[in-house]
């Protein structure tokens, strides 16, 4: 990664916001999935140790620009402060009189949560006073959330014109992981690709074809391929406006391109489903593809056998419904088994399977990004990484341009 980050930059006794993505699952009022709060600590425990004062700014969910209780960011401040083992306080709004106050007066060792950022329009339409607005609480400006870096926000690009802005330590760590797995793999290098849809992956197909040792590919994306092929998916998801370019995708990739060579049919979508294992060319009539079948599974297995670096995105089958699971848990499993390989979970879909799997710690790097993780395998330019620092220029401060 070519970006300062918070440990190139003087931090201490600072005022810091610091752009984390606490966009977490929330049931009954309270976190049900903590696992992007948990991946933010690093960096507020590394500012507390230099007696800085963290101005945390996160969004939850999509409020549309007003404000809504069911998105506060108050169950996520109790749960933080659990973690952190101190008391997070919560500030009412993120931009404004009392939140300027509140920010003014952090204590040594305290930690404030503004609250949700898209509570105000201005934050996705990137509004400059907005940003300014925000940019006013603090000294300098981290961005932690790789989850939202590939938004371009006011809290994630903006803000950038008005203070020093760097990375924190959990976006160096997935740039790292995912810019490596890009830049230079240790070869064989396997990429597993599932998930409903192939229009979703195909910037990504075709930013890893000339890249990748091998495309698994997997899920009711695989589908439309079988289609393209000229088989009978019957009842299946297909993409009918993608045949085309699957066939032209299959012929650019040849031999790199695996798909599976059985999978489980059901005569609805449904756990209480009539359910059987087919070939994939004897899907029967009225019946649809949900997972796949365990000649795949070993297939997959074997060219990740042999792997030295594995990115998965996107489960093998609706393994939300656990009649349909199978697959997705056993390609998890496969991941977590291989030693000596870097294995890289996208987030999303593919980092619950491998919760669910139980297997969550026996993977190399689990993203926090869906969204972002996709759009950096695509190859695109994350809009929240490319405004910060270079490593090799000076700071907007260093270079007296400041306009905060
Ligand atoms: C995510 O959950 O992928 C991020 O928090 C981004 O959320 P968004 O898609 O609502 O911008």
């Amino acid at each position: 990664m070519n970006n300062k980050t918070v440990n190139d930059i003087d931090i201490a006794n600072k005022r810091v916001l610091v752009r984390v993505d606490l966009n977490v699952p929330l049931e009954n009022g309270t976190v049900s999935d903590d696992t992007r709060i948990r991946a933010a600590l690093p960096t507020i425990q590394l500012l507390l140790e230099h007696n800085s004062k963290p101005i945390l700014c996160s969004h939850l969910g999509r409020p549309k620009g007003k404000p809504n209780p069911k998105y506060s960011l108050k169950p996520v401040a109790e749960r933080l402060g659990q973690l952190l083992d101190r008391p997070v306080q919560m500030a009412p709004d993120c931009i404004g009189p009392v939140v300027e106050d509140m920010a003014r007066k952090i204590p040594r060792g305290g930690v404030l949560l503004l609250e949700n950022l898209r509570f105000h329009a201005e934050e996705e339409a990137n509004d400059p006073e907005f940003a300014k607005a925000l940019a006013s609480l603090a000294e300098v400006y981290v961005n932690d959330a790789f989850g939202s870096a590939h938004r371009a926000h006011a809290s994630t690009a903006g803000v950038t014109a008005y203070l020093p802005a760097v990375a924190g330590l959990l976006m160096e760590k997935e740039l790292n992981f995912l810019g490596q797995a890009l830049a230079a793999p240790a070869r064989p290098f396997v990429v597993v690709l599932g998930g409903a849809k192939v229009s979703d992956k195909i910037g990504v197909i075709h930013n890893l074809l000339g890249r990748v040792d091998s495309l698994l590919i997997g899920g009711g994306m695989a589908n439309t391929f079988f289609k393209a092929q000229g088989k009978a998916v019957e009842e299946s998801l297909v993409e009918n406006d993608k045949l085309e370019e699957a066939r032209t995708l299959m012929s650019n990739a040849g031999s790199k391109l695996i798909l599976p060579v059985d999978v489980v049919v059901a005569d609805r979508m449904d756990a209480e489903a009539q359910k059987r294992t087919v070939n994939v060319d004897a899907v029967p009539a009225g019946w649809r593809i949900l997972d796949i079948g365990p000649d795949s599974v070993k297939r997959f297995t074997e060219y990740l056998r042999t792997a030295r670096t594995v990115v998965w995105n996107g489960p093998m089958g609706v393994f939300e419904l656990e009649p349909f699971a199978t697959g997705t848990f056993a390609i998890a499993r496969a991941l977590a088994d291989l030693s000596g390989a870097t294995t890289i979970i996208g987030g999303g879909d593919s980092a619950s399977a491998v919760e669910r799997a139980g297997v969550a710690d026996r993977v190399t790097h689990i993203s926090t990004g869906g969204g972002a993780s996709l759009e950096f395998l695509e190859g695109k330019e994350l809009p929240g990484v490319a405004v910060l620092e270079d490593r090799h220029i000076s700071s907007v401060m260093e270079r007296g341009t400041h306009a905060g």
